[in-house]
């Protein structure tokens, strides 16, 4: 059966189709076989992490309370109830002391914003292009691992809620749907993530395989010789379910199982330590689709992504699940704008839970924002529609800071929004 439901009506453009599992479960009538028993320890686990991640969000009413999904905080406290407790430690956690995922919110929180009036804001412009393709707003969906975890149907339910809201979701080498049945899932444009692959072969087969499924970008992610020390991951006995596989690494021992190779290794088999400059170089000269490089803080290192020939950069921490110490990425971003100087765009991720994010990201130099467990937590609590949500949500939010700032398109959210 499916239940023609209607998102968000101010949004006008948001009408989609969800099946009634779907509807039931985004209303929280079916949380769905096992997952049901998620308990209450996972509530209040939720609680916790969405409060560490906002401090001011405690308190108030709850989404439990009243039964509405108001933010994306209220996302984040509803999700641990629709999921595994291995999968919410594995979406929420951080690395080590958890520092850095705690600063990327928290680097956010300190901007506070500078507002000029009586400007008229009637007409908004949230329009972005990127190598040549227009964005209607500035935020993307980040890659992010094993979408299954979160929803029965994974990556399919996010590329279906990416199309709904209208923004790019950029698809994980670590998917549990192969890229080509994401791409079949949708009529929208893809970029497609890649975690180069020990195997080299393997590697230039699945770029071949993304330019043949015709995604449209592709995001190398460079942060990652090693995975961080995730220790909520190790005590929840991290590891992909039975029926849950890499899919798009189908044909390699590594397509199931855990990430880490032992205890007594740093190493995964899943990723690459030997990766340098000379491997970027090389898929650069393998493919014309435009190259970006995700995980890069270090201005000099954004200065030699340009010249090895990437077409954009990622500022990014990973999520703060990699490096503990590791600085805010919005803290990050001015260096980099700084020293690429306008000759490709630069994205950040990291943090994102609110529009006005979104609105100091853009004036402190960014081209565009991406957005990771935000819409992770959509995901859990509604598939398809739960990702629309998120997105929506957030857009809304930025909206509203636009017009609240007297910023009445893009070009006009400079580093002046800021107060100094
Ligand atoms: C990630 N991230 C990630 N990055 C990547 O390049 N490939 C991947 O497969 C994954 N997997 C992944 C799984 C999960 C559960 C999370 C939370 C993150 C990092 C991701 O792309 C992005 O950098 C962060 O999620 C941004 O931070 P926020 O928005 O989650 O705070
Ligand atoms: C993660 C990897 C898979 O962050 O990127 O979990």
């Amino acid at each position: 059966m499916v239940i023609p439901l209607a998102i968000e009506k101010s949004a006008g453009i948001c009408t989609m189709e969800i099946s009634r599992r779907e509807w039931l479960r985004s209303t929280g009538v079916w949380a769905g076989g096992a997952t049901l028993a998620a308990n209450a320890a996972n509530v209040a686990n939720a609680a916790n992490a969405a409060n560490a991640a906002t401090p001011a969000a405690a308190g108030g009413l709850v989404a439990s309370e009243s039964g509405v999904l108001a933010d994306v905080l209220d996302y984040a406290r509803a999700a641990p109830g629709h999921m595994s407790k291995m999968g919410w430690e594995y979406i929420s956690g951080g690395a080590a002391d958890e520092l850095s995922l705690r600063w990327n919110r928290e680097s956010y929180d300190r901007l506070r914003l500078r507002p000029r009036v009586l400007v008229d804001v009637s007409q908004l412009d949230t329009r972005v292009t990127l190598f040549g393709r227009e964005h209607a707003c500035p935020i993307l969906l980040a890659p992010t691992a094993y979408h299954k975890l979160s929803y029965a149907e994974g990556e399919i339910a996010t590329v279906r809620g990416a199309a709904a809201a209208g923004v790019t979701m950029v698809v994980s080498t670590s998917a549990t749907v192969s890229l080509e049945e994401v791409a079949q899932a949708t009529t929208k444009p893809l970029w497609f993530q890649l975690y180069v692959q020990p195997d080299r072969e393997f590697t230039r087969a699945l770029i071949r395989r993304a330019e043949t499924a015709g995604y449209q970008a592709l995001v190398v992610t460079v942060d990652s010789p090693v995975l961080g020390a995730r220790y909520r991951e190790t005590r929840s006995g991290f590891t992909l379910p039975p029926g849950m596989e890499r899919a798009n690494l189908r044909g390699l021992k590594t397509a199931t199982g855990g990430h880490r190779a032992t205890e007594n290794t740093i190493y995964s088999a899943l990723l690459d330590p030997r990766l340098t400059w000379k491997e970027i170089a090389w898929i650069r000269s393998l493919t014309n689709l435009p190259l970006l490089l995700k995980g890069i803080l270090d201005g000099e290192d954004a200065v030699r992504a340009v010249e090895v020939g990437a077409a954009g950069v990622i500022v990014s921490n990973h999520g703060g699940r990699n490096l503990d110490t590791l600085p805010a990425t919005v803290d990050a971003l001015p260096e980099v704008v700084s020293k690429v100087a306008g000759r490709v765009p630069v994205l950040v991720d990291g943090g994102i839970r609110r529009g006005t994010d979104v609105l100091k990201a853009i004036a402190l130099g960014a081209t565009a924002t991406l957005i990771g467990r935000a819409y992770l937590y959509g995901l859990a609590v509604g598939g398809a529609e739960g990702v629309a949500r998120v997105v929506n949500i957030l857009r809304r939010e930025f909206e509203m800071a636009m017009a609240l700032t007297g910023r009445s398109s893009i070009k006009a959210i400079d580093a002046s929004v800021i107060w100094k």
